[in-house]
């Protein structure tokens, strides 16, 4: 008999251990797939970096899609360029350095026979000005960002400014 009841109650003992695995597995998951949703994600970054930080991607992602519509035709999706015609984007002075003739060349276009790493291009660049000051800041901000670049970001600011002393 006594025998018989410590089985009884390891029986429930391993029950009841079940239920808590199972309840617990539960709530594991739940946590595990709250992030997956849009909203979830804003509500776990936490703390000013982190949103200064997904908002950069957010930048990044907006820039490369402004990019493969208006300038890759051109440029080319990896940024190399077409040789004689059109310069490349990866590893150059225009991109990675003075942000206002970075900028200038890009609302206003360029004709000039630029020298790009020891080669002249022929083509013409036209304006873009058409695109929003958020637009260029972030296509700039994208391709000084990729190809192998790494600048800093161009801000909405920066481009309104440049624009006023174009217009
Ligand atoms: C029709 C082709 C064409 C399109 C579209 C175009 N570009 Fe250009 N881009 C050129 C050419 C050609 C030059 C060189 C101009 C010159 O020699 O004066 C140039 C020059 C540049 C330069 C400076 C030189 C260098 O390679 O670093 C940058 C930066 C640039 N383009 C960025 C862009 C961005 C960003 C876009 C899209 C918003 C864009 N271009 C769209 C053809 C194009």
């Amino acid at each position: 008999m006594q025998e018989r009841n410590s089985r009884k109650y390891s029986q429930i003992g391993v029950a009841i251990l079940f239920l808590l695995l199972v309840a617990c597995g539960g709530h594991q998951t739940e946590g595990q797939t709250q992030p997956e949703t849009a909203n979830g994600q804003e509500a776990a970054l936490q703390g000013k970096s982190a949103s200064a930080l997904s908002e950069r991607t957010a930048g990044m992602r907006a820039g490369q899609v402004v990019y493969d519509q208006y300038c890759a035709t051109c440029h080319q999706t990896n940024g190399d360029g077409v040789p004689n015609l059109n310069p490349p984007l990866a590893k150059t002075d225009y991109v990675t350095g003075d942000k206002e003739r970075l900028i200038r060349i890009v609302l206003n276009g360029s004709n000039e026979g630029l020298e790009v790493n020891g080669m002249v291009y022929s083509n013409a660049m036209p304006a873009h000005s058409f695109l929003s000051d958020e637009d260029v800041a972030n296509v700039l901000s994208y391709i000084r960002n990729s190809f192998g670049n790494h600048a800093d970001t161009v801000s909405v600011d920066e481009v309104r400014q440049v624009r006023a002393t174009l217009e």
